[in-house]
């Protein structure tokens, strides 16, 4: 076969990676679906935020999004002319359980089913996430992540999913980035559902990473045969100075950024030897948790998009420590203003298979928004093709450097709805015409397409 279309200086094929390799793309629920009402939904906390004035770009929300819902069949067969053999989606919780718990949702299961058999009809593994996010907004009024409870609820709606599409889909994923949704979400007020401080933070932390293994637990009970994952965002972190203050801080950002949820689950506990506040989880913790936050992954999937310079700060409570934001340090940039800086993929795979409990390592997410534009019916994105190909590069440096890693996802298939930022950066392989729901395979998804057919 032929040789991928290498116009920047790229002499990888697929083949170098390995025949068992794994290449898809990734995407979650409340970014594609839209059709966020439809038939018995139940509305999410991202309903709820987004509808709150002045919490999203543009006042703008995912109600209609790439309306995946509808147009999933036409989507699929893209991915399958794009050669994505694997699919990387999440469900939305209240889709299946509009009240979060008790009466099940025969449209969501039924949409669903739809998605997973198109997938497998058209010879593409899905790869599905539990939770990405989008919690029903029914249990977000009970108290969310912060509420205790939320261990029995989410047990029970992922043993649903786990027995109703179990018998077909064989890749799970547990958490998107707990680091995220309880940090922005719990801490910074940022995402939904905009709650601050350590009394809505330390709980919800603490009840993710239960959550983490307890629903690894029940999918490994319902489903024989299933590899279980989950995923953590991560940062290469490098202090801004030699200086010992600097270094220190550096130290307590990565206990933060990378360590905070991998470590309990590998029975290492939290890092609270960096984060001295961390200690108050005691408070929300119970006699069994040390034991039953551990649980043996199949694989951890690591998802980075930049690194992080950090310095110390007497005025940051806690950490004291700061990130010193790219746009000062002079340095070029992708539209959500992270750094440009391939060589933090290495680094994180070298960081995480430090840890001798972790069996297999995925890049599950991997991405990067730079402006698009249409110019005769064609997206030309280099910067964005540039991008993957340098994180490919370190990709391949680990592999041939014995490191485990098994696995890349790209972030995104199609553009979608960026959170808090709207649609305004773009991280699709395939450009999104909004007002059309057109869609339009960029220069870099018919790169990743040839790429993927170089054996
Ligand atoms: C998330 C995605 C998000 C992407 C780009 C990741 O943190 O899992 O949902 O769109 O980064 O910001």
């Amino acid at each position: 076969m032929q040789k991928p279309l290498a116009p920047l200086d790229f002499d990888l094929c697929r083949k170098d990676f390995g025949t068992d390799f794994v290449w898809g793309v990734s995407t979650s629920a409340y970014q594609i679906e839209g059709a966020y009402d439809i038939a018995d939904k139940g509305a999410s906390i991202w309903d709820t935020f987004t509808a709150q004035k002045g919490a999203i770009f543009q006042g703008q929300h995912g109600q209609i999004a790439c309306d995946f819902y509808h147009r999933y069949k036409k989507d699929i067969l893209l991915l399958k002319e794009l050669n994505i053999q694997n699919f990387r989606f999440s469900l939305s919780w209240s889709r299946i359980l509009p009240k979060g718990k008790g009466q099940i949702s025969q449209d969501g299961i039924d949409f669903y089913n739809r998605v997973i058999n198109f997938c497998l009809e058209c010879n593409i593994t899905p790869w599905v996430t539990l939770y990405h996010w989008d919690l029903p907004q029914a249990l977000e009024d009970k108290g969310g992540w912060t509420n205790r409870d939320i261990l029995g609820w989410f047990k029970a709606y992922v043993k649903i999913c786990a027995t109703l599409f179990g018998d077909r889909v064989k890749h799970w994923i547990v958490l998107n980035e707990p680091m995220v949704f309880t940090g922005a979400g719990y801490f910074l007020g940022v995402h939904a559902p905009g709650r601050k401080g350590l009394k809505n933070f330390l709980p919800a932390v603490h009840h993710a990473t239960l959550c983490q293994a307890a629903g690894g637990r029940v999918l490994r009970s319902e489903i024989g045969d299933a590899t279980i994952g989950t995923t953590f965002s991560c940062s290469y972190i490098t202090p801004h100075t030699n200086k010992n203050r600097d270094i220190v801080a550096a130290k307590k950002a990565d206990a933060l950024l990378n360590r905070l949820f991998v470590e309990p689950s590998l029975g290492m506990g939290y890092p609270s030897e960096k984060i001295g506040i961390l200690r108050q989880i005691e408070k929300y913790k119970r006699p069994e948790d040390e034991k039953n936050i551990i649980f043996d992954f199949d694989f951890i999937g690591i998802q980075n998009y930049t690194r992080e310079v950090v310095k110390h700060s007497f005025t940051v409570p806690y950490l004291r420590a700061k990130i010193v934001k790219a746009t000062k340090r002079k340095v070029e940039t992708t539209l959500m203003d992270w750094e440009v800086y391939p060589p933090s993929v290495y680094k994180m795979i070298t960081k995480f298979n430090e840890y001798k409990g972790i069996k297999k390592l995925m890049i599950t997410e991997n991405g990067a928004a730079f402006k698009d534009t249409i110019i005769g019916g064609k997206v030309d994105d280099p910067k964005r093709m540039d991008y993957l190909q340098r994180c490919l590069k370190e990709v391949h440096r680990a592999k041939s450097n014995n490191l485990k890693v098994s696995g890349y996802f790209a972030w995104t298939f199609t553009d979608n709805f960026e959170w808090a930022e709207g649609y305004y950066p773009r991280f699709g392989l395939v450009y999104t015409d909004f007002s059309t729901q057109q869609r339009i395979p960029k220069t870099s998804g018919k790169w990743y397409r040839d790429f993927l057919q170089s054996m």
